[in-house]
């Protein structure tokens, strides 16, 4: 599935003295069965700019394309089963008595049998590590295992996009490492990811392009290793270290994942003592 934003504006409180225009006219492409990172500062526009992909939060001008089709001929119930936003707070989403029921929600309202719906949570909690919290209020879980039945709600659906607004925020780098996994084996299986990040470590290792956000405006779009070395301030601390050593061994090029530039470096270095 394609998605695509049409110069859409987004202004919250319109015509009150509370007015924000938090969207100043974005258009970009999320392409099928890529990873897309949406990176920038607090209050940039991230989580509105999500929000429109299945069209929680509506553009006050310009549109929202799937597959070229406006957004807004479709159910939005069939959007949002297809598009599965995961929001930034986990505690928005859950509301049932327990896991498993939470999990279970998604893919019964989209009238999967019961049988089916059953096997698709126990497999989701399962790939998310949280199998055993499987008869626990969502509410009594910590920060980290919220979030990962947040997640599993939305993946039992089986979306065709998975949307992730800042899934990673405050958890230790083991569970961070496993989401990201999990990431990447939506992205192996064919399916496309938007994932919105402070932590350009991590989008160096799991992004394929990556949008910029500045005051509600596209300030960089493209493949990660082209953005990251246009635009310095929000290249991860690879790319800063491999511009760096790029200055004096032009062969390391322009890694960004960790292990790209592991190789790079050991490959001017190896080059430097022969
Ligand atoms: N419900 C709302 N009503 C009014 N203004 C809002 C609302 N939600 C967000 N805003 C404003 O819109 C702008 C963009 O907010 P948004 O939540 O999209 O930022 P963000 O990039 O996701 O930030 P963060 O990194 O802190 O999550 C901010 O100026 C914010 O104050
Ligand atoms: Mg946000």
């Amino acid at each position: 599935m394609k998605i695509e934003l049409e110069d859409v504006r987004h202004v919250y409180a319109a015509g009150t003295t509370f007015e924000v225009a938090a969207l100043r006219g974005v258009s970009l492409a999320v392409e099928p069965g890529e990873v897309l990172a949406v990176v920038g500062g607090t209050g940039s526009g991230k989580t509105t700019l999500v929000r429109h992909l299945n069209l929680l939060l509506e553009p006050t001008s310009g549109r929202v394309l799937v597959d070229g089709e406006d957004a807004r001929v479709l159910r939005r119930s069939e959007l949002r089963g297809r598009i599965g936003l995961v929001f930034q707070s986990p505690e928005e989403a859950l509301f049932a008595p327990n896991v498993f029921e939470d999990v279970a929600f998604g893919p019964r309202r989209m009238g999967v049998g019961e049988e089916e719906v059953e096997k698709r949570v126990q497999d989701t909690l399962q790939r998310l590590g949280v199998a055993h919290l499987a008869d626990r209020s969502p509410f009594a879980l910590s920060g980290g295992e919220k979030r990962r039945v947040a997640i599993a709600g939305v993946l039992a659906m089986h979306p065709e996009v998975l949307v992730l607004d800042e899934p990673t925020a405050g958890l230790d780098p083991a569970t961070r490492g496993e989401l990201l996994d999990v990431v990447c084996g939506v992205r192996d299986e064919g399916g496309t990811v938007v994932i919105v990040s402070h932590d350009l470590d991590e989008v160096a290792e799991v992004a394929d392009r990556v949008c910029v956000l500045e005051c509600g405006e596209v300030r960089a779009f493209g493949r990660a290793a082209d953005v990251f070395y246009a635009e310095p301030r929000y290249a991860p601390a690879t790319v800063r270290t491999a511009a760096l050593v790029a200055r004096d061994y032009p062969g390391v090029g322009r890694p960004v994942s960790f292990r790209e530039t592991l190789a790079a470096l050991r490959g001017v270095l190896g080059r430097e003592t022969t």
